[in-house]
């Protein structure tokens, strides 16, 4: 499967700490922003990349990343969005990479805790449609939410003032072939772009949507409060972590 993460916009809800770099290049305590997603991806076995990036600092990613070897990798594909289409938007510029195969998408700004292989691994069994990650969160109405019955999503609603269920939709999405069809047909929104929800409820009235919950913490950081909350998440868990990788270390040297 071949792996996208979302990394365009003007970052505007965290101005100014946007007016001079992108959104997904800010720390998140000791890494970069995007850092975290594509580690996601690799930790899944996903490593044929492509970013799509945008704004005036788009030359920064490569320079940054260059052809992540950071990451394991041999070479990163980057692609440009011009504008604030949105989400979808900046899918559809992926067509060509994803050359009618399965793909799975991640929103540069979301960072779990967890892993993804699992779902990563039920996609690529799944003959066709798309499957999305669902978290519950106690502030659903800041995110795409899924109405629920039994073992099957039936809508999702972005951002509802009335959410139907606690469970947000994360930014992360698997999609077969198809979903470029699905960004041909949509509309802009009330917010002047182009919305993955809309996607998503396209597979779901195809009845081919699936889910799986997300296990660990999950978090966006596209505002000031969820961008402290991401680097606070991350240190929490990079310090449970540090006693047990200092023990290894004595381990290994004795
Ligand atoms: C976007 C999606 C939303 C999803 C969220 C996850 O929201 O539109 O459905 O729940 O990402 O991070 P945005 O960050 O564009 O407001």
């Amino acid at each position: 499967m071949k792996g996208i993460v979302l990394a365009g916009g003007t970052g505007s809800r965290l101005f100014p700490l946007t007016k001079i770099t992108n959104k997904h290049l800010l720390p998140i305590f000791d890494k970069p922003m995007i850092y975290y997603p594509i580690q996601t991806l690799v930790e899944a076995g996903i490593t044929d990349l492509m970013i799509v990036t945008g704004g005036r600092n788009s030359g920064d990613f490569l320079r940054l990343l260059a052809n992540g070897k950071e990451f394991g990798l041999k070479h990163i594909n980057y692609t440009y969005q011009e504008g604030e289409g949105g989400i979808a938007e900046a899918l559809a510029l992926t067509e060509h990479f994803a050359e009618g195969k399965k793909i799975c998408v991640i929103l540069g700004d979301n960072i779990i805790e967890g892993s993804i292989k699992e779902a990563v691994r039920d996609f690529e069994g799944q003959e066709r449609g798309a499957k999305i990650l669902l978290k519950e969160v106690a502030d659903a109405e800041r995110f795409g939410v899924a109405e629920i019955e039994g073992d099957r999503i039936v809508g999702i609603e972005e951002k509802p003032a009335r959410p139907k269920s606690s469970y947000a939709v994360t930014g992360i999405y698997m999609y077969d072939g198809t979903v470029f069809d699905k960004t041909r047909t949509l509309k802009p929104s009330a917010r002047g772009e182009l919305e993955i929800t809309d996607v998503n409820n396209g597979y779901i009235q195809e009845g081919t949507m699936t889910f799986n919950y997300l296990n660990g913490w999950w978090t966006d950081a596209g505002t000031f409060d969820s961008l402290l909350r991401a680097a606070q998440l991350v240190h929490g868990t990079t310090h449970k972590r540090a006693p047990a990788l200092a023990a290894a270390g004595r381990e290994i040297r004795k």
